[in-house]
């Protein structure tokens, strides 16, 4: 099972998490990933002023926004999963 975190701390919940949550659910059903993708929702990971910060697995990703977690979704969720890029 592979998690996605998104900070829903203030900082990043007024930079728009909440867009980047429904973008990532939209793409979790898109590629039909529901029974090995999780998504969840953490508390500030203090990286505050550079923008919403996601976490994959264990690495961690800033200034991620409803435009650019598509490509980010795409590159390391299939290369953690299939082991692909
Ligand atoms: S509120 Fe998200 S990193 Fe601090």
């Amino acid at each position: 099972m592979l998690v996605i975190k998104v900070c829903v701390g203030s900082s990043c919940f007024l930079r728009g998490s909440k867009n980047v949550i429904a973008e990532i659910e939209n793409l979790i059903r898109h590629y039909q990933l529901d029974d090995i993708v999780t998504l969840k929702g953490i508390f500030c990971l203090e990286r505050c002023s550079d923008g919403v910060t996601v976490m994959i697995d264990e690495k961690v990703f800033t200034n991620i926004t409803s435009e650019n977690i598509a490509e980010l979704f795409e590159n390391e969720v299939f290369s953690a999963l299939y082991g692909v890029k």
